[in-house]
């Protein structure tokens, strides 16, 4: 076999309802479901090579040498690949990120949906939407949702076969921006994948879990229906029942930092003054700050102005994880 390669690149998710606990942990089939918006931009571009005179899988992420646990990840996501195609070969994977990684900017999502796909091209599969997704689900749980375009659902599913994620919406059924208040670069000291682990060692993650379809479809209506406040009620309920789950895990997981609560207060004050804007936070400190586009500037300049908020990027509804054709 002569070396083949793919490259691919897949936008980041921020989850409107998130995903939180496992119900299977090697499979990643997720405690609920969940729903997130693609991140135009904010992306990770991927190149994988199988190449029979390597030995073993070589990775470099961001041009750095790997730690041997993520290492690991990776080449175990190329064995799922490898199975399906039934190849041995090791390969090569070249894999940069267009943001800055370990700082609550979902870089797994966008990481293990382009490496999904790069791998596949790669190895000759020619794989369905949904099947990608699948895939792509059990190397990162949010990355099934980074594989379809726009407004995605991931559905829980009854196994493994039916646990993916579809586009409800296009990237322009709705002008939303995430606005990212960037509090801290530090890498996390428990990271998604210890965190899911933890989750069922809450008393309140039962509650959460019986309650997720009302959230699920109160979210998604409000998303159809274009109706903002109903979404930032939603959007904004979810996240804190999260974050109430992470810290009342045993040991307590607690992502928030003085910052944090400070734009979580300033953004209600100001959606309760009539500006669209509500905010989500994933296993990090850092406030996705949604927003519609008419209002981005604003927001962005009044998060810039707060104590402890270091920048703010911004993002659009992105399309699906695609296939790089010509490289
Ligand atoms: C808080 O998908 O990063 O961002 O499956 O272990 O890779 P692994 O976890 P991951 O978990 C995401 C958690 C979250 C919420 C969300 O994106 O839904």
């Amino acid at each position: 076999m002569p070396v083949s390669k793919g490259t691919s690149i897949a936008n980041s998710n921020i989850a409107f309802i998130k995903y939180w606990g496992n119900r299977d942990h090697a499979l990643r089939l997720p405690a609920t479901a969940s729903l997130s918006m693609n991140l135009a931009g904010l992306f990770t571009r991927t190149t994988v090579a199988f190449d029979p005179a390597l030995d073993r899988d070589v990775v470099v992420l961001d041009n750095a040498a790997q730690s041997a646990e993520a290492l690991k990840r990776v080449a175990d996501h190329l064995d799922r690949v490898r199975a399906l195609a039934k190849i041995t070969t090791r390969a090569r994977v070249d894999s940069q990120n267009n943001f800055p990684t370990g700082t609550g900017i979902a870089s797994s999502a966008s990481g293990f949906a382009a490496l999904t796909v790069a791998a596949c091209a790669a190895a000759g599969l020619q794989l369905s939407e949904r099947e990608l997704s699948v895939l792509a689900r059990q190397g990162s749980g949010s990355a099934s949702r980074s594989i379809p375009g726009g407004f995605v659902e991931w559905q829980m599913g009854t196994g493994s076969d039916d646990s993916f994620a579809f586009s409800i919406a296009a990237p322009d059924h709705w002008a939303l921006v995430d606005c990212i208040a960037i509090v801290s670069r530090e890498h996390k000291e428990v990271g998604s994948t210890g965190g899911h682990a933890l989750a069922h060692t809450s008393p309140l993650q039962q509650a959460r879990i019986e309650d997720a379809p009302r959230r699920l479809d109160s979210c998604r209506e409000a998303l159809l229906a274009r109706d903002f406040s109903r979404l930032a009620e939603i959007v904004e309920e979810d996240s804190t029942m999260m974050h109430a789950i992470m810290m009342t895990s045993r040991p307590p997981l607690y992502y928030w930092q003085a910052p944090t609560l400070a734009i979580m207060r300033a953004v209600r004050e100001w959606r309760a003054k009539g500006l669209p804007a509500c905010f989500t936070i994933d296993a990090g400190p850092n406030v996705h700050v949604i927003t519609t586009a008419d209002h981005a500037a604003e927001v962005k300049n009044r998060l810039g102005a707060i104590p402890g908020v270091q920048n703010v990027l911004t993002a659009t509804p992105g399309g699906g994880a695609e296939l790089v054709t010509g490289q």
